[in-house]
């Protein structure tokens, strides 16, 4: 690992845990990593299979060759752009640890602002009814059903592979039973008329010529079902718009996330549709536009 992560370690070097670091950081960098002391610290505690805190106490406890033959790869597949929650497999979402793959997108940050939002007037209710569009990994329906414990989840994806990884973590969670899984696209998967108080969806929101303006991470990695909103970006946003209205009780709410330069569009949107009214746009924590909040015209 003296020059590059495939050479053979030189007769004598020991691996600590410091010198892997200080190899693998600049490594990391210099093929375009954003955050490479994160990455490698990640990475590494996860090829031990501890704590990331505990690095620091372990900083000349040398690795082990199988620990080293781990690190090595996943150091090879991050300096080839592959997502540091991929390589380990989970990501934190709301405090809590999401099983992650490439069959469902990473979650972010900025999503936590719609599950604010959607808590703040789900625990004004007594058994809210809650659905979740578009559902991934199970980010959202899974943090709502944790953090509202009366509340009713439905979750929807177009994926398959997206939903066999967002029932493992309700497993995780404990939330199994109070979730119900559907596979379709948008409201398809309703043969009965069925009304929710809330519906939340993260729906992809990437215009298609876009996608190949993000970074490679993004861009090869995460699944195009997830990112792809048409040819504006807002293909999907349309017809989440237009369907909910039918599934929404009245005063219900709709939150949608999108991009910061979509918060005009779609509340035009909105407004133009005629069912919905206290049209909202909220802000994330870096003050963009990041979630469209509408209620059901009672
Ligand atoms: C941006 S991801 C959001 C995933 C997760 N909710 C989150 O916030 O991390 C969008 C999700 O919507 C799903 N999806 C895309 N088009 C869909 C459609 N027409 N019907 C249902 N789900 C769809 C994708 O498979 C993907 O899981």
């Amino acid at each position: 690992m003296s020059n590059s992560v495939s050479s053979p370690t030189p007769a004598g070097d020991i691996w600590t845990v410091k010198r892997i670091l200080d190899w693998t950081i600049p490594h990391l960098k210099s093929h375009g990593s954003e955050s490479p002391r994160l990455d490698a610290e990640i990475l590494l505690a996860h090829a031990r299979a501890c704590p990331r805190i505990q690095l620091y106490t372990n900083y000349d406890q040398p690795l082990t060759d199988s620990q080293r033959a781990t690190m090595r790869d996943l150091v090879k597949r991050r300096a080839a752009a592959e997502p540091v929650a991929y390589l380990v497999g989970h990501r934190e979402f709301f405090g809590l640890d999401f099983r992650v793959t490439k069959d469902v997108l990473i979650p972010r940050p900025d999503t936590e602002t719609l599950v604010v939002d959607a808590i703040e007037s789900l625990k004004l209710q007594a058994a809210p009814r809650v659905l979740d569009v578009g559902t991934g990994s199970g980010c959202i329906a899974i943090s709502l059903a944790v953090n509202c414990p009366n509340a009713e989840v439905t979750a929807v994806d177009f994926s398959a592979a997206a939903l066999d990884i967002a029932k493992v973590n309700a497993e995780t969670h404990n939330v199994a039973d109070r979730i119900r899984w559907l596979h379709g696209d948008l409201f398809d998967p309703f043969t009965v008329a069925e009304e929710f108080d809330l519906i939340a969806s993260n729906p992809p929101y990437i215009a298609t010529a876009e996608i190949e303006t993000l970074s490679v991470d993004v861009r090869l990695h995460e699944p195009r079902l997830a990112l792809d909103g048409g040819p504006d970006g807002l293909e999907v946003i349309r017809h989440l718009i237009a369907g909910a209205p039918q599934h929404l009780a009245a005063q219900g709410n709709l939150l949608i996330e999108i991009s910061g330069e979509q918060a005009d569009a779609v509340t035009q949107l909105l407004a133009a549709n005629g069912h919905y009214d206290d049209i909202a746009v909220l802000k994330d924590l870096a003050r963009q536009p990041r979630v469209v909040r509408a209620a059901r015209k009672g």
